[in-house]
């Protein structure tokens, strides 16, 4: 099987993280740790990007030095990167020298074929966005400008190197046409496609007003770009410009996965940049919704910003990354309210899940001694549980390599709802007086189905989908999904169980 790269956006070090960088970072985790358990070697790469005007901003603000000030804020995204569970085998810096290298070696490549020229810009430009803009794209309210984002823009006037992107216009458009996937979702791509198609203009690549980022070579009152300087750190990780490295195998990236806000870098610039350069372009680039907080725009002025380590904290880590990739269709806008979380914590995970491995392994415990009874034949009434249980890996991982993580979810779902109607149809309980035999099947029957549900949840929620295969008895190295395949051992002894999840109170949330 091919290696994988999954990337997530690296996240500016203005501000610490929210709900927003957590989401991102949790889907990209989430596809890592299946695409391990089915056996494929992962890259799983993020970050933190901590130059430019706006970081340089920030540290003024807080009247720090830029880099004891990136140092701070970048340590407090691997603070999270730990409490959110993410399994990612490397954090990259922008402001690391291996960087640094990797945009320097990239800028001398693009020199070298003739795409990088020097002239003066003269435009829109907003900080918070490090984003130019065309006249045409900006609307004004009381004498001010504002992007399409709702970020200020000022007039910037500057010397400035500029990248031949116009060039590749035509180029981009057949791609998007050749490689329908490039992009996803589909209003992502129509929206990209439709802007490139409007015209591209040569792109402003290096700023002289500001001296934060990566100097330019040969001309060092230059500093590169935000975004180039950004974009890079997927290459940088791979190893570039060392194509001998040890990570090159992992280029192209399989995934970037963004937020919709910053879907026009990653479609139009990073893969002109790459192609000019003679470098693969990715494979995908997929982008979400944006997170509205109980209806409303999340913003600091609005003092709503939503702490993803209170929420830990309030729910516990896995009903949380659950709800996250449940509660809203992946590429749509979704608003996050806690009565909708305690509502799938206690309905779905409480009571669907946590309830369906209760009563089995109580069941188990009671009424054979504890031991995992035989492996059974299945008859006609064990088919319909069975039929979702057998083909879960191949349709959850269909959903996911679409990034559909809600259907994912919900097809998970809509098995174990299909193995809680199965309980209650044969009773188990009432066939200790009359059916040993078929009471014993009924049981192992759904200790299998339980132990399929456990393993395909293990990339959403893997503490509690641990210690749900602990009490199920499958030992450590028979997690994965190949090892679905084989039964466990008649007699294994199954430790008493113990409820994995704590309702919450409705008047509570
Ligand atoms: N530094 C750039 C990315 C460079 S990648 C080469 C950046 N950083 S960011 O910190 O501002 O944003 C990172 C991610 O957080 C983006 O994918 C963005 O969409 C996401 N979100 C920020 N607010 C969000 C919500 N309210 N909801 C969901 N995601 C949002 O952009």
């Amino acid at each position: 099987m091919p290696p994988i790269y999954l990337t997530t956006p690296i996240y500016y070090v203005n501000d610490k993280p929210h709900i927003g960088h957590a989401y991102t970072s949790l889907a990209t985790d989430v596809l890592a740790r299946w695409k391990r358990l089915a056996g494929q070697e992962v890259f799983f790469l993020t970050g933190t990007d901590e130059h430019g005007q706006k970081v340089e901003k920030a540290a003024q603000d807080a009247g720090m030095d830029p880099q004891a000030f990136t140092d701070k804020v970048s340590q407090s995204f691997r603070d999270l990167a730990v409490t959110m569970g993410f399994s990612n085998d490397d954090f990259i810096r922008t402001t690391e020298a291996r960087h640094k290298a990797a945009c320097t070696a990239l800028w001398e490549e693009l020199v070298k074929r003739g795409e990088i020229y020097l002239g003066a810009y003269e435009g829109w430009y907003a900080v918070r966005d490090e984003a130019f803009y065309g006249p045409d794209e900006l609307v004004e309210r009381d004498g001010v400008k504002y992007a399409p984002s709702g970020a200020p823009v000022a007039w910037v006037k500057e010397p400035s190197y500029f990248f031949r992107l116009s060039k590749w216009q035509d180029w981009l458009l057949n791609h998007y046409e050749t490689h329908p996937d490039f992009i996803a979702p589909a209003s992502r791509r129509n929206e990209v496609m439709s802007f490139v198609k409007s015209g591209l203009q040569d792109l402003s690549i290096s700023r002289t007003s500001f001296t934060w980022g990566v100097k330019v070579p040969g001309d060092p009152a230059h500093v590169m770009y935000v975004w180039l300087d950004a974009l890079t750190n997927y290459i940088t990780a791979a190893g570039y410009p060392d194509v001998n490295a040890e990570r090159w195998k992992f280029w192209p990236a399989d995934v970037h996965f963004v937020g919709k806000d910053i879907v026009r870098f990653h479609a139009i610039y990073w893969p002109a940049f790459l192609e000019a350069a003679g470098i693969a372009v990715p494979r995908r680039v997929y982008a979400h919704g944006w997170w509205t907080n109980e209806g409303q725009k999340i913003s600091k002025s609005l003092g709503n910003v939503i702490d993803p380590l209170a929420l830990v904290e309030e729910y516990g880590l896995d009903p949380v990354r659950y709800f996250l990739l449940r509660e809203v269709p992946f590429g749509q806008d979704g608003d996050f309210s806690r009565g909708a979380l305690v509502r799938r914590l206690n309905g779905e995970l409480a009571d669907a899940l946590g309830n369906l491995a209760n009563r089995t392994l109580s069941l188990i415990q009671r009424n054979c001694g504890g031991v995992l009874p035989p492996a059974a034949e299945r008859t006609e009434a064990d088919a319909a549980l069975f039929a979702s249980v057998d083909t879960l890996v191949a349709a959850v991982e269909a959903q996911l390599d679409q990034q559909a993580f809600h259907l994912a979810l919900e097809t998970v779902m809509a098995a174990v709802r299909e193995a809680n109607g199965y309980i209650t149809v044969q009773a188990p309980w009432a066939l200790k007086k009359t059916d040993l035999n078929r009471m014993n099947a009924v049981l192992r029957h759904l200790h299998t189905a339980m132990r399929a549900y456990a393993t395909v949840l293990q990339p959403f929620m893997p503490g509690t989908m641990a210690l749900m295969l602990d009490q199920l008895g499958v030992p450590a190295d028979q997690r994965d999904f190949a090892a679905l395949s084989t039964p466990l051992a008649e007699g294994t002894a199954l430790p008493p169980p113990a409820p994995l999840f704590r309702k919450i109170e409705e008047a509570k949330a």
